[in-house]
């Protein structure tokens, strides 16, 4: 357990936790909702580890205010949501399901009546199967149509939301969906997934405009990163690392940030049309920041289709994804993003961070996950760290408040700070989550420095 005090943080700091609706809100078929992505994939067999879907989740649809009263007595001045495209328009465009901006309305209320910032996601993997259907993110339409639903979301819930994140993750949308076939939609193009990225960073640049026209803002993105390490100490290792630091970290900050894309990746940018970049580079409010790991990298095998190898980190403590435990590398990316941009970067919020461990309850029902104490606190000293560094950081949200469908892990990966029995769905706050209310409380009391 750590016993040091926590170190200050900067007045007005946020404080926040972070989810998606696939992966919490159930009521597949609830309320008009159509099917999404995430729904066809999960319910093709051999898909998710556990065979498992997101139809039920944590039911949060319907238990949302008792998850926001777990919020409150967390003390978080702020929740990142995510809009399901698919409950707001079933077939992607034109007609809109009054009830699905409904529950994101009530949700929104619900938050600001309890004092608790509004920050929504547009879009966190779950894409209407109808666009799906049309080609997804390989199809440039569906960039206007992303900016045609962020602007009907706005209409409705713009003057309440605190800060837009417009996508999470391009890279792993990218990457895991289009690339590798991990996650929905399950296509194994490689390299050849580059006009996923560029359709979905369109799609990104158009919603601000169509969100500032609105005049509805900030406006900011929810980038993965990790910092790169080299495994073995040849030129073709440094070279592997160089080029999976660019496809990795900077494949959509660099044209976010007005640079353009990285031209060492060797992409077939016939996607790009006169125009886009200028597009994609309007000036963002915030970076938001998902942090998980490093990743250690070296030259490939003669016969990889890939201009690297991922091999795994070694020399630090695990989670039960198998990721390692390494705060330092925050401090160390938050670093490299501030020398990397320099007055171009806007100010930093962390947006996910966090861990899965296999918590049980105890005899007596409660929950102890001393192993995620360690690692909020390990990263939130990095973050103060990172704005002793001269970093402008100005917030941090956990991932997530609740054990949650984690995707092609189906159940088995809990990151929640509240556990959740599926059958039951009780919720049981574990004793990280009274271990950050406190340092919350604390960090709200003190006085600015
Ligand atoms: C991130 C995703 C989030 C969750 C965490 C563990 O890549 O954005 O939905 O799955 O990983």
């Amino acid at each position: 357990m750590p016993t040091a005090p926590m170190p200050q943080f900067p007045a007005g700091f946020r404080w926040g936790v972070s989810t998606s609706a696939y992966q919490i809100e159930g009521a597949a078929d609830t309320d008009g909702r159509g099917p999404s992505s995430w729904d066809t994939f999960a319910r093709t067999p051999g898909r998710i580890i556990d065979g498992s879907s997101g139809d039920v989740a944590c039911d949060h649809y319907h238990r949302y205010a008792e998850d926001v009263a777990l919020m409150a007595g967390l003390g978080v001045t702020a929740y990142r949501f995510s809009v399901a495209w698919p409950r707001v328009l079933p077939t992607g465009a034109g007609t809109v399901n009054a009830s699905g901006l409904d529950f994101y309305d009530r949700l929104v209320d619900e938050l600001l009546a309890h004092g608790i910032d509004p920050v929504a996601t547009l879009f966190h993997w779950d894409l209407p199967q109808p666009l799906e259907d049309a080609g997804g993110w390989l199809n440039r339409d569906t960039a206007p149509r992303f900016a045609a639903y962020a602007d009907l979301v706005a209409a409705r819930l713009g003057d309440r939301v605190k800060l837009w994140i417009t996508l999470n993750e391009p890279f792993i949308h990218m990457s895991l969906g289009h690339g590798m076939g991990v996650h929905a939609p399950g296509r194994t193009l490689l390299f050849d997934a580059f006009p996923v990225a560029h359709h979905q960073l369109l799609g990104h640049g158009l919603a601000v405009a169509a969100l500032r026209a609105r005049g509805s803002g900030p406006v900011g993105i929810a980038n993965n990163y990790s910092p790169v390490r080299t495994v073995g100490g040849s030129r073709a290792d440094a070279a592997a690392a160089a080029t999976y630091e660019a496809l990795h970290n900077r494949l959509f900050t660099d044209p976010l940030l007005g640079r353009g894309y990285p031209t060492e990746l060797g992409f077939d940018t016939a996607a790009v049309r006169d125009g886009d970049l200028a597009v994609i580079a309007a000036p963002l409010d915030v970076l938001g920041v998902n942090y998980y790991h490093p990743t250690a990298v070296r030259a490939p095998e003669e016969d990889s289709p890939l201009p690297f190898d991922l091999v795994p980190l070694t020399g630090y403590p695990r989670t039960a994804f198998d990721w390692p435990v390494v705060p330092d590398g925050l401090r160390e990316l938050l670093g490299w993003l501030h020398r990397s941009y320099g007055a171009e970067l806007p100010p930093v919020q962390i947006t996910e961070s966090g861990c899965a461990y296999d918590d049980t309850p105890d005899a007596d029902g409660r929950v102890h996950d001393p192993d995620r104490i360690a690692y909020l606190d390990g990263h939130l000293r990095a973050v103060r760290a990172a704005i002793d560094d001269g970093v402008d950081v100005t917030g941090y949200f956990v991932w997530s408040l609740l054990d949650n469908w984690e995707w092609a892990e189906g159940f088995t990966k809990r990151f929640g700070l509240v556990h959740v029995d599926y059958h039951t769905q009780r919720r049981t706050p574990k004793s990280s989550y009274a271990w950050l209310r406190d340092v919350i409380a604390a960090a709200r009391r003190e006085p600015p420095r």
